[in-house]
């Protein structure tokens, strides 16, 4: 029997366990064997798996996070870690590789595909949502759907105190996940790191919602551009080994509070949902998605379409060539503007 190794990297989401369900059940049908490898590109280098049956991963639909862990270890970063990745492949007798991941677990997979000829084909997550090449990835409407959530609890604390709710939510250096949930919680403001914030607008409509309402909700992407008066209160930012800036300690949300209370004199309170977002069950939409690209990465594989990734475009699923999902980011665009101009 043939074998796939399938592996889950980057930061998790919603909807890996219904991913990896559907590679399993559909390598089952076409007669595979699974195994599951553990943290990422970290147990392709120590050669970590677990076995995967049909029966491991039956009811795994509902659950978050993933069953086989995950890591952001980069085997770039070391020329022995990725001889010990094609060594294992090997040694692990795989004929192919389903790697499971966003932009950076995606982009070694490209590299291994590309330079080194392993059989690999790539699912796109993330709950930024910033792949390109595909419409949307599961996990973004889970943790939106949370954020939004959340955002519906600040309001009704923030109106009876009578405050400006700041809400800073994830979403890396694409404002989707801010955007959405800002949409649908009816902020009065959405801070992304697509726009440049101007200062004075963003006072303008909190003043404005606030003589109303005696109350605004402002939404704030964490990768936010700093307003130029802040800009000294950032803190030195640590990267991790694909080299991104940790998010969390830059405090966006904060400084946007302070600032706005600061210059509008109105009690300012904010919060930020960090990984909270990120767990606990997907959404009906990401169990669907999340299934349906599993089973396309396992066809890839019987297809023998390697170096494609299974990716949603319009409502199919197809295998795009990876490389196209990892060159550029999908950030919120141009075209949006006038609707974030009309709604807040
Ligand atoms: O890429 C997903 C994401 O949740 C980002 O939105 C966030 O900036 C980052 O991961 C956080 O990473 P970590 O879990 O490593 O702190």
């Amino acid at each position: 029997m043939k074998k796939i190794g399938i592996l889950t990297g980057g930061g998790d989401c919603p909807g890996l366990n219904p991913a990896i369900r559907g590679v399993v059940y559909a390598a089952d049908k076409f007669g595979y064997e699974c195994v599951g490898i553990l943290d990422g590109w970290k147990g392709m280098i120590e050669g970590k798996t677990i076995p995967l049956k049909k029966e491991d991963v039956e009811y795994i639909i509902s659950q978050g996070g993933t069953i086989l862990g995950t890591s952001r270890t980069n085997p770039f970063k070391k020329e022995e870690d990725v001889k010990k990745v094609i060594e294992n492949f090997k040694n692990l007798d795989l004929h192919a590789l389903v790697a499971i991941g966003g932009e950076d677990t995606l982009g070694v997979a490209t590299k291994l595909y590309e330079n080194y000829k392993l059989n690999v084909v790539g699912v796109p997550k993330t709950m930024d949502n910033d792949l390109n090449a595909t419409d949307y990835t599961f996990g973004f409407d889970t943790a939106s759907t949370r954020a939004m959530d959340a955002a519906k609890a600040l309001i009704d604390t923030g109106r009876s105190h009578r405050r400006v709710m700041v809400f800073e939510v994830m979403g890396r250096h694409a404002g989707w996940v801010a955007l959405f949930t800002a949409i649908a919680s009816s902020a009065d403001y959405v801070c992304l790191p697509e726009k440049k914030i101007d200062g004075k607008e963003l006072i303008d409509k909190v003043k404005k919602a606030y003589s109303r309402k005696k109350f605004a909700l402002v939404v704030v992407s964490e990768a936010v551009e700093i307003m130029e008066e802040e800009k000294d209160s950032l803190k030195t930012q640590e990267v991790d080994q694909f080299g991104h800036i940790i998010l969390k300690e830059r405090g966006m949300g904060e400084k946007i509070s302070k600032f706005i209370e600061k210059n509008t004199g109105i009690e300012t309170r904010h919060a930020v949902i960090g990984h909270m977002q990120r767990g606990g069950e997907p959404t009906l939409f990401d169990r669907i998605l999340g299934t349906r690209v599993g089973i396309k990465a396992a066809q890839l594989v019987r297809d023998g379409d390697f170096g494609k990734m299974a990716a949603l475009v319009g409502n199919e699923i197809k295998g795009v060539p990876l490389k196209d999902a990892t060159g550029e980011l999908k950030v919120v665009d141009k075209n949006w503007f006038e609707l974030i101009d009309i709604l807040f």
